[in-house]
């Protein structure tokens, strides 16, 4: 029995193919490589002493999707982790992302239901919740209005879910909806690898700590928050990799779509985590108190409680094990995975 995970060499997939691999699971990879690099897999195989099967697939080619599932008869379930993410892009070229994500995953539905696999766990995000209703935000706390073509992918994508799960009742689908994924494996030999300027925050910090950027620009001091900086729930990657194994678990038991907050529940502001950073490593990171970032909401952490009930999950990992991690990584890695 085998798990196809698409987008498995990208940052959570390849933390949670680690997982999957402990634990005995059998995961196989599909990845077109877009946003990560095969010098992953390398490193998978270091930590675990396993190389997972892999495929250099393009989700949007349906034929050669369908290949995958022929050639593995024994796939009987689906991490959709494969999407584009980057906010700022997604409001550049909305066209390129609607088309990316929603395509991939239609064929992806497509192929799963030819090919009598219904277990999926799928990647959402809080975005979902636009400008929350209420915090901490619960999995019943309204959906609100995304503020960029990346966020409405998910929404759109869930719904989609749910009504391919109406039309199909005996599939399962588990739609986690992650908080702010930061933190890299434990050996310092994975970790999140952004093109570029780093859009995010913990990379970002990250690299100004290891010298490779003077300064953070923090966006917004003016929020109606504890100092003004924004704050959000921050989870460390191997706790949201271990979610998956988890939700993937329940679904395997139950015939339902349904959404999890995949968070700590704890709330940490920009300023927060400056400080926490700085004395988890030793290293200083000088910042800049800029304006607001358009598009950015000033609270968003969640309530976690039902990933606790129903998955029996909860993170493990704390803020020092999150800074020391990124760090690691980091400062193993200052160019990132380099083949
Ligand atoms: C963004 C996306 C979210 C996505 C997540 C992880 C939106 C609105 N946000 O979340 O969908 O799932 O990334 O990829 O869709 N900050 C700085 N300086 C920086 C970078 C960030 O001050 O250089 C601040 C931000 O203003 C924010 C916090 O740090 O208050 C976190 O920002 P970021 O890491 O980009 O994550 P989100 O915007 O929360």
């Amino acid at each position: 029995m085998s798990i196809l995970i698409t987008g498995g060499t990208g940052f959570i997939g390849s933390h949670t193919v680690v997982e999957l691999i402990n634990i005995g699971e059998t995961p196989i990879i599909v990845d077109n490589l877009s946003n990560s690099k095969e010098i992953v897999l390398d490193r998978i195989q270091t930590v675990t002493g396993i190389r997972p099967k892999f495929y250099k697939t393009d989700l949007c080619d349906a034929e050669a999707l369908d290949r995958v599932f022929a050639e593995n008869p024994d796939i009987e379930s689906v991490i959709h982790f494969a999407s584009l993410k980057a906010v700022g892009e997604s409001v550049a070229i909305p066209a390129t992302y609607y088309y990316n994500n929603l395509v991939s995953t239609l064929n992806l539905c497509e192929a799963m239901k030819k090919h009598g696999v219904k277990i999926m766990v799928f990647s959402s995000s809080a975005t979902v919740y636009g400008d929350p209703a209420e915090i901490p935000i619960k999995e019943t706390t309204p959906l609100g209005i995304t503020t960029n073509p990346y966020g409405e992918t998910k929404k759109m994508i869930e719904r989609i879910l749910a009504d391919i799960h109406k039309a199909n009742p005996d599939w399962s689908v588990s739609i986690l909806r992650y908080f702010n994924p930061v933190g890299a494996h434990k050996s310092g030999l994975m970790g999140e690898d952004p093109k570029g300027i780093p859009n995010n925050l913990f990379p970002y910090v990250t690299q100004v700590a290891t010298g490779r950027r003077p300064f953070l620009s923090v966006f917004g001091s003016d929020y109606d928050t504890h100092d003004g900086t924004g704050v959000r729930d921050y989870i460390h990657v191997v706790d949201l990799a271990k979610a998956h194994l988890c939700a993937l678990r329940r679904a395997r038991t139950v015939n339902a779509v349904e959404h999890f907050n995949v968070g700590t529940g704890h709330g940490y502001s920009v300023l927060d985590i400056v400080k926490a950073f700085e004395s988890a490593t030793g290293r200083a990171v000088p910042y800049k108190l800029v304006d607001r970032r358009p598009g950015d909401i000033a609270t968003c952490y969640a309530d976690a409680t039902k990933a606790k009930e129903i998955l029996g999950w909860q993170a493990e990992y704390d803020m020092v094990d999150m800074c020391r991690d990124a760090d690691n990584w980091q400062t193993k890695n200052p160019d990132g995975y380099v083949e």
